[in-house]
């Protein structure tokens, strides 16, 4: 399988060619969807709401996406290995962007990190970029703002709104990132931003104009039920296959039909 790298990416965009990304967030899942060819593996910080079982992002750390980053990096095939930078991870100043950007790529082994947010961290994805590490923005529904939100709501809806998207979007690519993620924006706006930028975008409920797609993936193999946003097609049911499976090894425990001869040392 050919390495994905930044420039496949760029490419891709420039020949209209969809580009696809998943989250993975350890390496079992790693191997099964980097094998497949798939583009880009995102280590989210979402790993805060489906494998830590948080109500949000905010609580994860620098430390939690390196651990995880390292895990997926062990099974990854050849995709290009992008990590979200946490909550607080990035915000305050520069140095401290680039720093904890900087124990990303070496500690974890990214190959990019993804920042959440416009004009107001223009500086530290410029910052980033200057010290040798590609970046991804993140903008409309941005899991890190969720308090300034007021909730999981669809954004750019207002004139305003969507006016800020779009000169984020500007900001973000003149800062140097290499693709935007557009989160939860509608169809329009999602195409609007996508023909205004040379850079890819990548989006998660922003509709079909965009220049790839993303998702999470526990929960588009139907792993992670607590709650679906209307933006996810689930393409198994893992979650029923686990139950029905660990359903039936208690039985067999407890009536003594597992283990069995085969499953015995002799
Ligand atoms: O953390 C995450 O999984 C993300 C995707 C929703 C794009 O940022």
């Amino acid at each position: 399988m050919n390495k994905k790298t930044v420039m496949t990416i760029l490419e891709k965009k420039r020949k209209s060619e969809k580009i696809t990304m998943l989250t993975c967030y350890d390496y079992v899942m790693a191997k099964l969807i980097s094998y497949q060819d798939i583009d880009m593996l995102l280590v989210g910080d979402s790993l805060g709401n489906v494998k830590l079982g948080y109500e949000n992002t905010l609580a994860v750390t620098i430390d939690d996406m390196i651990y995880h980053t390292k895990s997926v990096k062990r099974g990854n095939a050849g995709s290009l290995l992008v990590t979200d930078m946490p909550f607080m991870s990035y915000e305050s100043n520069v140095e401290e962007a680039v720093k904890n950007a900087g124990r990303i790529i070496k500690e974890g082994g990214a190959e990019a990190v993804k920042v959440e947010g416009g004009v107001e961290i223009e500086k530290q994805v410029k910052a980033i970029v200057n010290a040798k590490i590609p970046v991804v923005g993140h903008l409309g529904l941005t899991p890190q703002s969720i308090n300034k939100f007021g909730g999981f709501k669809v954004q750019g809806r207002t004139q305003e709104s969507h006016d800020k998207i779009i000169s984020d979007a500007k900001a973000i690519e003149n800062a140097g990132a290499f693709a935007i993620t557009l989160e939860a924006i509608p169809e329009h706006l999602a195409k609007e931003v996508s023909e205004i930028l040379n850079i890819p975008t990548i989006g998660i409920g922003a509709g079909c104009y965009c220049d790839g797609q993303v998702l999470v993936v526990d929960d588009m193999i139907g792993m992670f039920d607590d709650f679906t946003p209307k933006f996810v097609k689930k393409y198994a049911n893992v979650s029923q296959i686990i139950k029905t499976a660990v359903k039936e090894y208690i039985e067999e425990v407890k009536e003594g039909k597992f283990p069995k001869e085969e499953n015995t040392y002799k």
